[in-house]
């Protein structure tokens, strides 16, 4: 058998209508229909299916996912999660660990990741809103969670029954969760916030010893427990910028201030990934991290930390096709084929995370082979020129993952996009269901 008549072999005028290994074909009817039939996704999951989950509830409530087809997915190796946990840890020397899991745990789904960052040593999680407490809470998750960006009208009194923490840096917040847990009939837990000098959330300077005084009297009034101090560094991922230590010096004061005032915080916090991993000074009774979890390097030109990718973006193969030399590719024709090639077609696009500006950038594994994707990315899809090389319809097509295979990773990704690997998983879209791997 020849190249040209082998089964699946693109050719020019081939409207790729039946492929030898379509989805739904009687190969990809044996496996379970959580788990994809690709080399590299049948070798991650040998770590077997804990949960497969998409949608994120968004308008119509949480589809299932776990039945439907669906040609991409976000596979999440829990285990790769717990010994991050472990890892930080142990660098964090004796510090607590609060495992940040907002964003539904950076897109990694925030209910499996919680589990696993617990199982891997966490003491306590944080998101960043009241819902995302509270959803995990119905999940069963009962050690303390902390909600860090807490808005007016959010749902306070169902916070304060439901044991959720609550990052408090003004004045009229703090009155408000006072005033709910008034209503509850049981003291709000509280971490008190203070800007050291990002400009972000937390009392400035001057507000806080004002915020300390009405906290202790609210506590002094059974509405209010102050559970823990914090703020965030704006540059823990430059060590040497001089805010680093400005920050550190400002904190330190006002924990002070504070302990004198008669604070006697559980917590008192400021580290996240880069600082626990970096940044002794900083880590305190608690440390914060949130990408390192997920395996990703916060301060990538730091030495590297060893961790693991905990996400793999796989798709398949949807339709392949030989073109003729000179043929536009997807909108704009932003790309033109150099040559008569083969192109394959991707379903995943935008929508599902994709960076548009992508096109023409990012590069994938298909085939076995590093690609480039083709001109630009579209909502639902984009397009890779093989040149001669051959694909069939329903081969496993990596977006990202943690390199194993030569695919790219989401630093990878981030760093030929001009951004964060943060950015790259958190965007991974809600309709790409994730499957937990433990
Ligand atoms: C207040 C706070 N703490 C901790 C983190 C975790 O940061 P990282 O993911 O860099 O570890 C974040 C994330 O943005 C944050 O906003």
């Amino acid at each position: 058998m020849n190249e040209d008549s082998a089964p699946g072999r693109a050719r020019p005028g081939d409207r790729g209508q039946r492929g030898p290994r379509l989805r739904g074909s009687r190969a990809r009817a044996v496996v379970p229909e959580c788990a994809d039939t690709g080399p590299a996704v049948r070798e991650i999951s040998r770590k077997g299916v804990v949960s497969c989950k998409g949608g994120r509830g968004r308008g119509g409530g949480e589809a299932d996912w776990g039945t439907m087809r669906y040609p991409t997915r976000a596979l999440v190796e829990l285990s790769a999660i717990r010994e991050n946990v472990r890892s930080i840890r142990e660098t964090a020397g004796g510090a607590e660990v609060m495992a940040m899991i907002k964003a539904d745990g950076y897109g990694h789904g925030a209910a499996a990741v919680a589990k696993a960052a617990l199982a891997g040593g966490a003491g306590r999680l944080g998101v960043a809103y009241v819902e995302e407490a509270l959803a995990l809470r119905e999940a069963g998750v009962d050690v303390p969670v902390m909600a860090m960006v807490c808005t007016k009208g959010d749902e306070y009194e169902r916070a304060v029954e439901r044991g959720v923490d609550l990052g408090v840096g003004g004045l009229r917040l703090l009155e408000e969760v006072a005033a709910a847990a008034g209503r509850a009939g049981r003291a709000a837990r509280v971490h008190l916030a203070v800007d050291t000098g990002m400009t972000r959330e937390g009392a400035a300077a001057e507000g806080w010893p004002e915020l300390v005084e009405r906290a202790l009297k609210e506590q002094a009034a059974g509405r209010v427990e102050i559970v823990g101090i914090w703020s965030h560094l704006a540059c823990a991922d430059e060590p040497d910028h001089p805010s680093v230590a400005g920050q550190a010096k400002v904190f330190r004061e006002a924990v002070e201030l504070a302990e004198r005032a008669g604070v006697r915080p559980e917590v008192r916090h400021l580290a996240n990934s880069a600082a626990a991993l970096y940044l002794p000074d900083t880590r305190w009774d608690l440390v914060r991290p949130g990408i390192a979890l997920y395996g990703l390097h916060p301060a990538p030109g730091l030495p590297d930390p060893g961790l693991r990718p905990a996400m793999t973006v796989v798709s398949q193969v949807a339709f392949a096709k030989r073109v003729a030399a000179g043929s536009g590719v997807s909108y704009g024709h932003a790309y033109t084929t150099a040559g008569d090639v083969n192109v394959a077609l991707v379903p995943a696009g935008y929508a599902d995370g994709v960076p548009r500006n992508g096109g023409n950038v990012l590069e994938l594994l298909v085939g076995g082979a590093r690609r480039r994707i083709a001109g630009r990315v579209c909502m639902d899809q984009f397009v890779v020129d093989l040149g001669d090389d051959v694909v069939q319809e329903g081969d496993e097509v990596i977006l990202f993952g943690p390199g194993d295979r030569g695919e790219p990773t989401a630093q990878d990704w981030a760093e030929a996009l001009g951004t964060i690997s943060y950015e790259i998983v958190t965007r991974i879209g809600g309709r790409v269901p994730r499957t937990h791997l433990d």
